[in-house]
C-alpha cells in the first residue's frame, strides 16, 4: 500500500499570454476548477499507476472540499484517514502560459490542520511506502516519516515546494525526488559549492546514502542510488499544461517501487506517466492509468 500525507487542493486555472511579474496584472479569458494539491496529486497518479493508495490530509468544512477530493473518490482512493477541520480547503490560484508553463500560488486553509497522528488510523508496515511533500506543515511531515520508519515503511519525499528538509527527516528518508530548482535550493542549505542540480543528486547518495531523483521537466530525470547513475529520456510530447507532471513523476515512480520494480525501472515509469499528464491540461484530470504508462515506458 501507499500512504500519501500531504496537501488537498482545490485549483482554479487561467491560461494568460503571460505570466505577470511583481506589480503587474495579466488578462486571461476565463477559469477552471479541476482538483489539485501536491499530495492529492501524487495520491491519484499513483493509484492510477496501479497501487493502493491511501490519502491522509485535511479539507474543510466547505463547497470546495467535495470537489477537491472528486477524482480521488472516483478512482477509489482510502479517504478514512483524511479529516474534515474548520478551515477553508486549501486553493491553488494557477496561470498557465502557451508553452504550458506555469506560476502557482497557494492559499493553506485546512492543509495547515494536516496532522501526523492522522496516521495511525491505517494499519501500515514493512512494505508499505510513504510519500510525504512539503505543502503540509514541516513538523507534521517530520512526524510522519518517524511513524512510517518506526512502522517498517519506506519514506519518500517530494522537495516541493522548495527548501530544506530538517536533518532528522532526512535521515529518516529512502528516497528523495526534487526537481532542478528544488535540488539547487538543497545544495545550497546544505552549503555546496555547485550550480549543478545533477550534483547535488550525486552528493546526496554518496554522503546520506540517500537515493535522489532530479526531475529534469522536458529532459527526462536523472537519479543517483548506491554509487549508480541512473537517466532516463523523456519522450517527445506538445505540452500543453505542464501543472501536476513532477507529481504524476512522484506517484508513478512510488508505484512502480510499490510493485517491486528496481529503480531505474521506476525512474522510467515516472518519466513516461510525467510525459503523458502534460498533454493535457489539469493537474489530475490529465493523469495517465497504468496501460498508457506500461506502453510509453517500454
Ligand atoms: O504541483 C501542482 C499542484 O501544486 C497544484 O495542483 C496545486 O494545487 C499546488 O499544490
Amino acid at each position: 500500500m501507499i500512504v500519501v500525507f500531504g496537501s488537498i487542493n482545490l485549483d482554479l486555472i487561467t491560461r494568460v499570454e503571460r505570466i505577470p511579474g511583481p506589480g503587474e496584472t495579466t488578462l486571461g479569458v476565463d477559469y477552471a476548477t479541476s482538483p489539485g494539491g501536491k499530495g492529492a496529486n501524487q495520491a491519484l497518479a499513483a493509484r492510477r499507476a496501479g497501487a493502493k493508495v491511501a490519502m491522509v490530509g485535511a479539507v474543510g468544512k466547505d463547497s470546495f472540499a467535495a470537489e477537491a477530493l472528486a477524482l480521488l473518490k472516483a478512482d477509489d482512493v482510502d479517504l478514512s484517514a483524511t479529516a474534515e477541520v474548520a478551515a477553508p480547503t486549501g486553493a491553488a490560484f494557477i496561470a498557465v502560459d502557451p508553452n504550458g508553463e506555469n506560476a502557482i500560488v497557494v492559499a493553506s486553509g485546512a492543509n495547515r490542520f494536516a496532522k501526523a497522528a492522522q496516521l495511525e488510523q491505517l494499519a501500515m508496515g514493512p512494505g508499505d511506502i510513504l510519500v510525504l511533500q512539503r505543502e503540509t506543515p514541516p513538523a507534521e511531515v517530520e512526524a510522519a516519516a518517524l511513524h512510517a520508519k518506526a512502522k517498517g515503511a519506506r519514506v519518500i519525499l517530494n522537495l516541493a515546494p522548495a527548501g530544506a528538509p530538517s536533518d532528522r527527516l532526512l535521515r529518516a528518508l529512502d528516497a528523495l525526488i526534487a526537481n532542478e530548482h528544488e535540488a539547487l535550493t538543497l545544495g545550497e542549505a546544505a552549503k555546496l559549492e555547485t550550480r549543478q542540480p545533477e550534483e547535488v543528486a550525486a552528493h546526496l547518495d554518496r554522503a546520506l546514502g540517500l537515493a535522489t531523483i532530479v526531475t529534469l521537466g522536458a529532459a527526462g530525470a536523472v537519479g543517483y542510488s548506491n554509487g549508480v547513475r541512473f537517466a532516463s529520456a523523456a519522450p517527445a510530447v506538445k505540452a500543453v499544461d505542464t501543472t501536476g507532471a513532477g507529481d504524476t513523476f512522484v506517484g508513478a515512480f512510488a508505484a512502480a517501487l510499490d510493485r517491486g520494480l528496481a529503480f531505474d525501472d521506476a525512474i522510467k515509469r515516472g518519466v513516461a506517466a510525467g510525459s503523458l499528464a502534460c498533454a493535457k491540461p489539469g493537474a489530475q484530470p490529465s493523469m495517465p492509468y497504468a496501460a498508457e504508462i506500461e506502453a510509453l515506458a517500454r
